[in-house]
């Protein structure tokens, strides 16, 4: 007999997914509510209806609006913040313009994002510089160990650091403050990859004031895909170039700083994703009465609940302490199906997963096992996780 399906979120009526699917890989790529993608969807209308007049006319006002109110919500002076297509961009808009001679390191960590790290290695591979990774234990049992790990990475060669805020595979939130700070006293340029950061975590950048923050929009805020940031502090955006080049380099705008002209235009492409930032911002705060300190915290007690319960019936040791985790955590899969699949084909424990039982899981391999990453947000239900154990406790004994 197959395991009882489980409840579903009260809220799951304002995403689109579909029925039956027990989706807990929010993070991958996150998922925008209906109402949101309507909004979008009237905007393209706008767009076409006078494609020049919404490009040339009513975009700059637009996109400046939208930036107001995503500033606010992410603690940034909007003189200091600009959209783009995604993180993977926002890195890529740094590592390329920063300049590095042969013998200067670049420090990286054992957790960083592959689609970054190869940002790193190719600029690394252009300039002779050289990269330095500080391997984070995992499992971790406090969060002093990784800024250990990372300071003691730390050379005099040392020009900047590539960290994250929050850890893909492994879902550790890392204590930015304190490795900033650290790095910060040691001279080294920080770029906070902070994909999952905004939604997930209360953000405050002009008092975390690395050199540079990149962010994704559409994972924990749940905007459409296309709408992510990248905050610089005001010192480091003379020299600093967008990822694509366009007519920003000399074609000033009255009201807008020589930074915002160049990253404000990318060339022509459809930018509704950025301008329905804002509508989902408020959108999602009307869903709880506290507003987003309350959704933060809804996701993360009910990731707790599910990975305790997670650990409960199959068996699992937690890999970090609770203090350490947002609204994702990185379990180990249990004796019998803990041998890693590697390879280009899709893991067939994670295949098995959604195929016969409707699981959206994130499965992979890591440091030489098979680990699964839960999320949690509003269209989740504590019973998803109580699904989720009788399936991999079923799939575990062979069955
Ligand atoms: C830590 C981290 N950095 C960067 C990215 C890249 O995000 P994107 O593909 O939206 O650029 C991801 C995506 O999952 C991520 O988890």
């Amino acid at each position: 007999m197959k395991p009882r399906l489980p409840d579903v979120s009260p809220l799951r009526h304002h995403w689109p997914l579909t029925p039956g699917m027990v989706f807990l890989n929010h993070g991958s790529y996150g998922a925008c509510p209906s109402p949101v993608i309507e909004k979008q969807i009237q905007l393209r209308w706008d767009l076409d209806a006078a494609p020049v007049q919404f490009l040339h006319r009513r975009h700059t006002p637009m996109l400046d609006a939208a930036r107001n109110e995503v500033a606010s919500f992410l603690g940034a002076d909007p003189a200091n913040l600009v959209f783009v297509t995604n993180t993977t961009t926002g890195v890529n808009a740094v590592m390329r313009s920063l300049e590095f001679s042969p013998g200067d390191e670049i420090l990286i960590t054992s957790h960083g994002y592959n689609a970054c790290n190869n940002v790193v290695r190719e600029v690394a591979r252009r300039t002779g510089a050289v990269i330095v990774e500080a391997g984070i234990p995992f499992p971790i049992g406090s969060p002093e160990l990784v800024t250990e790990a990372i300071l003691s990475a730390v050379t005099p060669r040392t020009k900047l650091a590539l960290i994250d805020h929050v850890t893909s595979k492994t879902g550790l939130v890392l204590p930015l403050e304190e490795i900033l700070r650290g790095l910060e006293e040691r001279g080294v340029e920080t770029l906070v990859d902070g994909a999952h950061a905004p939604g997930m975590l209360p953000l405050d950048l002009e008092s975390l004031r690395p050199s540079y923050y990149t962010a994704n929009l559409h994972k924990w805020v749940c905007a459409p895909k296309g709408a992510a940031i990248l905050w610089v502090r005001p010192d480091r955006q003379e020299t600093l170039q967008p990822a694509v080049i366009s007519h920003g380099n000399n074609t000033p705008r009255p009201g807008h700083s020589a930074f915002q002209d160049r990253f404000d235009w990318d060339g022509t492409h459809d930018t509704t994703a950025a301008l329905c930032a804002p509508e989902v911002i408020r959108w999602l705060e009307g869903l709880a009465p506290g507003g987003w300190p309350e959704i933060r915290e809804r996701n993360h007690r009910m990731v707790i609940e599910g990975r305790n319960l997670l650990c409960d019936r199959l068996g699992l040791i937690a890999p970090c302490p609770d203090s350490m985790i947002g609204s994702m955590s990185t379990l180990p899969m249990p004796a019998g199906l803990e041998t890693p699949h590697e390879g280009p084909d899709r893991d067939p424990v994670y295949v098995r997963l959604f195929d016969e039982f409707g699981i959206e899981l994130q499965v992979f391999p890591f440091e030489g096992r098979r680990w699964f990453r839960i999320s949690s947000h509003l269209h989740n239900t504590p019973d998803e996780y109580r699904y989720l154990a009788d399936v991999l406790e079923r799939m575990a004994a062979g069955r």
